[in-house]
């Protein structure tokens, strides 16, 4: 089992890969996150849905990339919402950046974060969406802690990774954080499990809410 205090499994710093637990290859990485065939598995209308999100959301997407979830999330807040696409990557934000230019979305503000802080405002989103980017952070329980401050009353957190096994796609097992080792982190972030979605293939998909303090 993973150190309860740190996400990180042990991409970070190894061969291969920046501190950040990128591959050094970041142009293959990107190709690989933007991939055609990558919705066949990721069925991101589908997370969508599962997820309520409707125009006029604030949503926060934590470990942007180069926007895969972040632009179908600003077409699906509208022009009244918005989005806070953050990441630790400068690369992969001017990525995100050319594409939101493309695009001609101006509902998605891209956040250069720290390792150990998302940098959002409190009490300004109305779900966190974490999206195959649990295992990188340096610390697990602590930055849901400090993601959960970011939501409104009756925001949502929602984790999405791969389960810690051989797969077709996504990491190898020992650069994965369980679903388990997910729901203990967010336990002791004070976070309690309102759902979890089963139609994903390769990952599991939990979401949470700030657990309610005693009157
Ligand atoms: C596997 S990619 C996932 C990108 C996107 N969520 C997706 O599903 O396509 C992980 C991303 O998390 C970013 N990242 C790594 N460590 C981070 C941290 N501590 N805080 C925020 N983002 C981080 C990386 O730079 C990378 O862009």
């Amino acid at each position: 089992m993973a150190m309860v205090g740190s996400a990180n499994t042990g991409s970070h710093g190894h061969r291969g890969h920046d501190h950040h637990g990128n591959p050094d290859d970041l142009r293959a990485y990107i190709e690989k996150m933007e991939s055609p065939g990558r919705d066949e598995w990721q069925k991101p209308a589908e997370v969508l849905a599962a997820l309520a999100v409707k125009q006029g959301d604030v949503v926060c997407d934590i470990g942007a990339g180069p926007g895969y979830f972040a632009l179908k999330l600003a077409r699906a807040v509208g022009d009244k919402g918005a989005v806070f696409a953050v990441d630790v990557e400068p690369r992969m934000l001017e990525v995100l950046r050319e594409r939101i230019e493309k695009s001609g979305q101006r509902n998605v503000m891209p956040v250069l974060a720290l390792d150990d802080d998302p940098l959002l405002p409190p009490a300004s989103c109305d779900l966190v969406l974490i999206a195959d980017t649990f295992h990188h952070f340096p610390v697990g329980a602590a930055y849901l802690e400090r993601a959960a401050r970011s939501l409104r009353k009756g925001g949502r957190i929602a984790g999405i990774d791969f389960h810690k096994r051989e797969l077709p796609v996504g990491p190898p097992p020992k650069h994965k954080v369980s679903r388990e080792e997910f729901l203990e982190h967010a336990a002791l972030a004070g976070l309690e499990l309102r759902a979890e979605h089963h139609f994903l293939p390769y990952q599991y998909f939990l979401v949470f809410e700030p657990r309610q303090r005693a009157p």
